[in-house]
């Protein structure tokens, strides 16, 4: 039976783990959370873990309801604490830089990382594969393109990949309106085919999130930039290809559903049986070029991806803060890309140490905040 640690479990990616480990009747031992109450405390009855974590703010609230066998603990200490005891896999769904210090922390223990977190691999990739190698840890991919040429790269020898192309759905706006400038929050929150945390929704809709994959990629499988294509395909049923030196091209092609891609973060190549729907092959299936024109956050991405060093901390610190206040009004949409924009030209880029990575986050979020600021007085 495997044993899980699941930092982000009432999200989105942590919610569908233990949807996957009820299913496959694994143990989990340990649920990390934020301010959820209701829902942590359910699982816990559930799931009967040995550790819970959660924010300050509701710590009182949750030990007074989980079970007494489960030991509670909050912040952030406790947070890391989680991440490094032993399990055979953690899975990182913590989204943003906050989910980034618990994914080093687990990776400098060895543990089996199923990685949903991309932004540990935008900001810090080469820290996590140094201290990846130093400990022995592995780490599996959980964002469905990654797991998906992760799947298609299993046989295969990188020298003979030309390069991997990343799919996205378009989001919400793929067809229109043309000006995006009046789209509002509840448009912009309606994926039209994943259902998943607030920022990376918003992220797909401007294009950004398929920026922070092409990063991920990048740091995964260590190809340059020019070697990693994006094409919308509005389906999201290809997740994945790789194209080869000989000119053969692979795809990885599933239901969207990401209980699959968290399967393989934690099962790789074991593929137990599962009852989920099998997938229809029928219907249109389209792939068109992504429009950077409309979605300029796709291309800043790839600016910061080549730029290197803690130009990718900036742009995920300014992304941040600009989809916290286009989600609370302060910002139209265009506002977003155009914040990250500002953000890349504002703070300078240094070689990625932990302590640059941290100051550069610092650094970005208030360039970003004083100038939403000023775009809104
Ligand atoms: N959702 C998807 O389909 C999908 C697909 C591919 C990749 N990803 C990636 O997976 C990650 C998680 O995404 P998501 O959609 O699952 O996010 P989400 O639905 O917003 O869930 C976030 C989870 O993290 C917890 N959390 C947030 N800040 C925390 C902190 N400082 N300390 C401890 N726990 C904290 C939240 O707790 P509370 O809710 O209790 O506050 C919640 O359990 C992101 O990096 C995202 O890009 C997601």
């Amino acid at each position: 039976m495997r044993s899980l640690t699941i930092l982000g479990s009432t999200g989105s990616i942590g919610t569908q783990t233990i949807d996957v480990a009820k299913t496959l009747a694994w143990r989990v031992d340990t649920l990390v959370a934020g301010r959820n109450a209701a829902l942590l405390v359910e699982q816990a009855h559930e799931l009967k873990p040995r550790l819970v974590v959660c924010d300050e703010a509701i710590v009182d609230q949750v030990r007074d309801a989980v079970p007494p066998s489960t030991r509670v603990a909050a912040g952030r200490e406790a947070v890391l604490e989680a991440a490094v005891h032993p399990v055979d896999t953690v899975v990182a769904a913590i989204p943003g830089m906050a989910g980034v210090a618990p994914v080093l922390a687990a990776v400098e223990a060895g543990r089996h990382v199923a990685l949903a977190t991309k932004e540990a691999m935008v900001v810090a990739g080469d820290l996590v594969w140094a201290a990846a190698r130093a400990s022995g840890a592995t780490l599996t991919p959980v964002d469905s393109e990654h797991a998906g040429v992760a799947q298609l790269l299993v046989g295969e020898a990188m020298a003979s990949v030309e390069s991997i192309v990343l799919t996205a759905s378009g989001g919400p706006f793929r067809e229109g309106p043309e000006d995006l400038s009046s789209v509002t929050r509840e448009q912009a929150l309606a994926h039209p085919t994943w259902a998943m945390g607030p920022r990376v929704t918003i992220d797909s809709a401007t294009l950004f999130n398929k920026g922070l994959e092409v990063i991920e990629a990048h740091a995964l499988f260590g190809l340059p930039f020019d070697a990693i294509e994006v094409v919308v395909h509005p389906q999201s049923l290809v997740h994945a290809f790789v194209r080869y030196r000989d000119g053969s091209l692979k795809a990885q092609v599933g239901p969207h559903d990401m209980r699959l891609a968290i399967l393989w973060g934690i099962e790789g190549t074991n593929r137990p049986e599962l009852p989920y729907p099998r997938l229809p092959l029928d219907g249109v299936w389209q792939f068109e070029p992504p429009d950077l024109k409309r979605f300029p956050a796709l291309a800043l991405a790839y600016d910061a991806g080549r730029a290197g060093g803690t130009a990718p901390a900036v742009l995920n610190a300014a992304d941040e803060v600009a989809v916290g206040a286009f989600l609370a009004g302060r910002l139209p949409f265009p506002g977003i890309a155009e914040a990250l924009r500002v953000a890349l030209e504002r703070v300078p880029s240094m070689p990625a140490s932990w302590d640059a990575i941290v100051e550069t986050d610092r650094r970005a979020r208030e360039e970003t905040e004083h100038w939403i600021t000023r775009q809104v007085s």
